[in-house]
């Protein structure tokens, strides 16, 4: 019998799998019978290959149960000797941890990173060939501990697991918004949970260069406004990033999207200047001036301070995104190119490319850019990142370049957990792929642009969505089931918390704020409203500003605070599903339905009269009132679909065009149970099984 512990998912795909609250899914389980109890006599032991990183490694692992139990351990960790000591005897311990041998001193792209880990009711085995292998076989052990009703307990099993790509990334930018060295902290320690290796850190932007240089102060001191990161910090992220298994890849991104750095060094870019820092969100003129030799010399020192303070082998130059504006405009530029052979701006930044190609060989590295940079005769050598679409990462790999998908991945877009989980780095085109072609997809990474995010709000922008996008470039690519993966993602989001990411918390404090001296009825309004709501999609913010938002609009209003996927929408949605394809015949979930209706329809005044004490309240009230017209159509449906009546053909129509109407976005927010309240309104109408039940 298998024993089941925590969240339990249902599906399909589940039928051939274990049912495990672990995220992402392990490669490979067999599940045993019995349990592992977990008390305060948990001990723990390191054996084989030592360092001070496994040590560290042991010691959060046990900070971290004792979190999520609440457990006092007697036991410490046992301390190793001394870095590089092999020990072989094997002590006594609840969990007996094996590692074979040393990691990489600069951790590398394709290092093993599996691990075994195998319960039984009498005690527990990790063995890792590396490090890093053993990292990650702790966070299984940690996701696999639930409460039981003997007390805390993991299950009895074998777990063979190693991740599907060697690339598994969350980029940041720190450059639109500066994010604080303590909230970059506790993301790695989220990326550490759910498995992920590359933390790529977006520096420089328009908006700001967030890296203190020696060779040229004068792009942080005049081009960040005094938010960037030291020296000091930088090596000090790197190290805490390593004690996680995750590398850090940079980015500095040129030629374009590169106005911060001509504020100090206006004569490397190609229009007159001067220049100022960028307040404002989009693409813009200001480019690096390619056909000068001052740009070269200028990019080779920085890149190679930068290549020194970065270990990793990866040095990403971004690349996307030039207008040629500044080119097109500058005769100088004009007769290189014709002088050249340079037929248009493309094989100008392809000019540019290549030179850059070589500074960055220079120093050590390999270079990575997004898809613009992608050209035939460039090195081979060159990573690409896939932003535009999926198909630039099949175009690279059959040219043979490596490549990573970011596209489908963007945070920022709003997207649902599911829709991002879809999005697989071997579909569409790349599933043509040679096996040969196919190496050379390493992964993906997912993207948090900050243009609305800020320390406050950023958590969670990127969690827990962003464990859904861990799993896929982790676990079996014929793991895909979607109510597996929310109840695995609701569980690892409580965990999250437990690690001090704020996804959970920043909303009730935001929400605070907008409501301000509201009674708690009113703010319960507020709340009620904003649980169902999400921030309008992709780009479409941008689209519906009434004026236009800049670094220094404050992100404090609804549109800030609300979730990018709705949880109570969400499970409104299953509900619903769940009611239909009963045929409304199940009178629990109809009852309940009706009831979540009824709240919606009945908001309104407490919203309303909050209004009239916070402006912040005031601009959704329009939304309010779509939400009460919604519940009133949804509560109309079910009062059909409970006595199994038929709605007449022109209450369908009416309330179907009255639902379109609610679909248009007030306040840059959606109301997101719309499409669920369309579902049951169709089956209130004639012909539907429902209807005549
Ligand atoms: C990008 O989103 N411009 C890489």
């Amino acid at each position: 019998m298998i024993a089941i512990l925590g969240t339990l998912a249902s599906g399909s795909a589940l039928a051939q799998q274990p049912v495990l609250n672990v995220m992402p899914l392990p490669a490979n389980v067999q599940t045993g019978s019995g349990q592992l109890t977990i008390d305060a006599k948990f001990s723990l032991a390191l054996t084989g290959y030592t360092e001070a990183r496994l040590d560290r490694s042991a010691q959060r692992f046990e900070r971290q149960l004792a979190r999520e139990t609440g457990l006092v351990f007697a036991q410490e960790p046992q301390a190793t000797a001394k870095s590089g000591a092999t020990k072989t005897e094997a002590p006594a311990a609840t969990l007996l941890i094996h590692t074979a041998h040393a990691g990489q001193p600069i951790q590398e792209l394709g290092e093993d990173e599996s691990y075994t880990l195998e319960i039984t009711a009498a005690g527990a085995k990790l063995n890792a060939e590396t490090p890093l292998g053993t990292m990650h076989g702790l966070q299984t052990f940690l996701q696999l501990v639930a409460v039981t009703p003997q007390g805390f307990a993991a299950p009895a099993l074998t777990i063979q697991d190693k991740p599907r790509f060697p690339w598994r990334g969350l980029m940041i930018d720190s450059a639109r918004h500066f994010i604080p060295m303590e909230l970059l902290k506790r993301n790695l320690d989220g990326m550490e949970a759910v498995k992920m290796n590359v933390f790529h850190w977006h520096l420089s932007e328009n908006q700001g260069f967030r890296v203190e240089s020696k060779k040229f102060p004068k792009l942080h001191e005049l081009g960040s406004d005094g938010l960037y990161y030291s020296q000091e910090e930088v090596r000090e992220l790197i190290e805490y990033a390593r004690d996680r298994g995750i590398r850090v890849v940079p980015e500095f991104d040129v030629p374009g999207h590169s106005t911060a750095w001509f504020v100090g060094y206006p004569e490397l870019a190609s229009g007159p200047g001067p220049y100022e820092i960028e307040r404002r969100w989009g693409i813009f003129d200001p480019a690096f001036d390619p056909t000068s030799e001052k740009t070269y010399k200028f990019l080779n020192e920085l890149f190679g301070e930068m290549a020194k303070l970065f270990p990793d082998h990866f040095f990403h130059v971004g690349g996307d995104e030039v207008n040629g504006k500044e080119w097109d405009a500058n005769p100088k530029i004009k007769a290189f190119m014709q002088a050249n052979g340079l037929k248009n701006n493309e094989a100008l930044q392809s000019y540019f490319n290549k030179k850059l190609q070589a500074i960055i060989a220079k120093h050590g590295k390999s270079m990575v850019g997004w898809d613009e940079v992608l050209a035939p005769d460039l090195p081979h050598d060159i990573v690409i990142q896939s932003w535009r679409g999926q198909e630039s990462l099949a175009a690279a790999a059959k040219q043979g370049f490596r490549g990573i998908l970011s596209n489908g991945y963007y945070l920022d877009l709003g997207w649902s957990a599911a829709r991002h989980y879809a999005v697989d780095p071997m579909s569409g085109a790349a599933a043509t792929l040679s096996p040969q072609e196919q190496l050379r997809i390493l992964g993906g990474e997912s993207c948090m642009w900050s243009e609305y995010v800020n320390a406050e709000n950023v958590d969670s922008r990127i969690w827990p969505r962003n464990a859904a996008i861990a799993e896929r470039l982790w676990s079996p690519q014929n793991v895909t089931d979607v109510p597996s993966m929310y109840a695995r993602m609701d569980a690892e989001s409580v965990r999250l918390a437990w690690l001090g990411l704020t996804h959970k918390t920043y909303y009730a404090q935001m929400l605070q704020r907008i409501a301000g001296p509201a009674t708690p009825q009113e703010l319960a309004a507020l709340r009620t409203l904003a649980d169902v709501v999400e921030p309008v999609k992709d780009y479409a913010r941008e689209q519906l500003a009434t004026t236009e938002p800049t670094s220094a609009t404050p992100l404090h209003r609804v549109v800030d605070a609300v979730s990018l996927e709705s949880d109570d929408a969400r499970h409104f949605g299953v509900l619903v599903d769940k009611y239909l394809a009963a045929s409304c015949k199940d009178d629990d979930v109809g009852a309940e339905l009706r009831n979540e209706l009824l709240r919606w329809r009945d908001n309104d005044p407490a919203l309303e009269s909050l209004a009239q004490k916070t402006f912040l309240v005031k601009e959704v009230v329009p939304v309010s009132q779509d939400l009460a017209t919604l519940g009133k159509i949804g509560v109309a449906a079910m009062d059909y679909l409970i006595l199994g009546s038929q709605a007449p053909a022109v209450w369908k129509t009416d309330q179907t065009a009255l639902l379109a109407e609610l679909a248009k976005p007030k306040a840059q927010l959606l109301l997101v149970p719309l499409s669920s309240v369309q579902k049951l309104v169709d089956a209130a109408g004639v012909g539907s099984a429902c209807a005549s039940k």
